[in-house]
């Protein structure tokens, strides 16, 4: 079995994080979305694995996985260019995956429990497909499938109106490599994209069967900033204590804090976690929960907390930041203001904010 993960599209929910690199590079605790999904593949024992790349610089995309060996699997990245739909990124695949049945996993998407019990059974089974479900409180705004009463789809809605269903699809899925006869049938929908439910719905059409999987678990899609933050927060929760950093005395620790090599952890500074901070970074603040910050930022005075820092950024100020999701290379300082307290921000990278 294959993998294909898409990392193309534009991501234009999440600018202006996404002027500078693709969403699927937004880190979650510290690391870029997309390994997530190339750790659940390779966990699941498959180890081939294609990446579909997008026109938003998919060069940084090639940098940061490389040929695949640090996850001991193998890269094979796919030019599918302009986003013409999830349909379209699979067809452009034809070649990588061949007659293999494969997994197909947005790359902006993260999964609690793995995809194990999901890909189990599935190559030697009569289905040509099978999809992720959860169950949702606004099926209204989702792709919504019904089944019968032996998990089997039976109909697949996009954004129904009256959903007859609370299950809307997850964005990963199981194909055999019938898929790409299904794909060459339909035609883009009113937004102009080959849509991937319209191709699960030919399968229906066509008697083939389509078998259904429940999560278990969380799921998340990371298209927003919100959705971003959330994620960090989720895997967060799951984060083991340790330090490689530095230390001075007088500083206070509670809950689970990860400090990477080559950081300082100034005197008087409190840390509440879950909190984790990278490499070479130097904190002189009030870090509060569910804060990830970057490699080679420095945070001095003030308190931050809730919030995702990418990295190589500077924090100097004696406000309160909340919620936010600070770009690479950004600069946060306070020159001689009072305003009030609790800002919020989205900030792409080379963003210099004055307060
Ligand atoms: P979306 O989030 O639906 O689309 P997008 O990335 O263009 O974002 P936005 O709506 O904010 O502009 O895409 C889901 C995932 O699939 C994401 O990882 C990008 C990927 N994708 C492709 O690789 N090719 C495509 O043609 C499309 C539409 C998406």
């Amino acid at each position: 079995m294959k993998g294909l993960i898409l990392s193309g599209g534009h991501g234009t929910r999440l600018r202006p994080l996404t002027h500078t690199g693709p969403k699927q590079l937004i880190p979650i605790a510290n690391k870029p979305v997309l390994f997530y999904a190339i750790e659940d593949l390779k966990e699941a024992g498959i180890t081939d694995i294609g990446i579909i790349l997008g026109t938003n610089m998919p060069e940084k995309v090639k940098e940061a996985v490389g040929d695949g060996s640090k996850f001991d699997v193998e890269i094979t990245y796919i030019m599918q260019g302009e986003p013409k739909g999830l349909a379209h990124a699979v067809s452009v695949a034809h070649d990588f995956v061949g007659n293999e049945p494969f997994v197909m996993y947005l790359g902006d998407n993260i999964l609690k429990s793995g995809i194990n019990e999901f890909v189990e059974g599935f190559e030697e089974s009569e289905f040509d497909a099978r999809i992720l479900l959860q169950k949702v409180d606004e099926p209204e705004r989702f792709g919504v499938a019904e089944l019968n009463e032996k998990g089997e789809v039976t109909h697949l809605v996009e954004k129904p109106n009256e959903p007859k269903s609370d299950l809307a699809l997850v964005g990963i899925y199981l194909f055999k490599s019938t898929i790409f006869e299904a794909i060459k049938k339909i035609k883009p929908s009113w937004r102009g994209e080959l849509e991937i439910t319209d191709a699960i719905q030919e399968f229906l059409n066509s008697q083939k069967k389509v078998d259904s999987h429940i999560v278990k678990g969380w799921w998340k899609d990371t298209g927003k900033p919100e959705d971003v933050l959330e994620a960090n927060h989720l895997i967060l929760d799951w984060l083991e204590a340790s330090n490689k950093g530095k230390i001075e005395d007088g500083v206070k620790i509670h809950g689970r804090v990860n400090i990477d090599t080559g950081s300082v952890i100034r005197k008087g500074s409190v840390i509440r976690g879950p909190v984790i901070i990278g490499k070479n970074c130097e904190i002189d603040a009030y870090i509060g929960p569910y804060t990830a910050i970057g490699d080679n930022t420095r945070i001095i005075g003030g308190e931050i907390e809730s919030s995702i820092v990418v990295g190589d950024s500077l924090i100097e100020c004696e406000k309160k930041i909340v919620d936010s999701l600070i770009g690479n290379h950004s600069c946060i300082v306070s020159i001689g203001n009072r305003l009030p307290k609790g800002y919020r921000f989205v900030i792409g990278e080379n963003s210099f904010v004055n307060l």
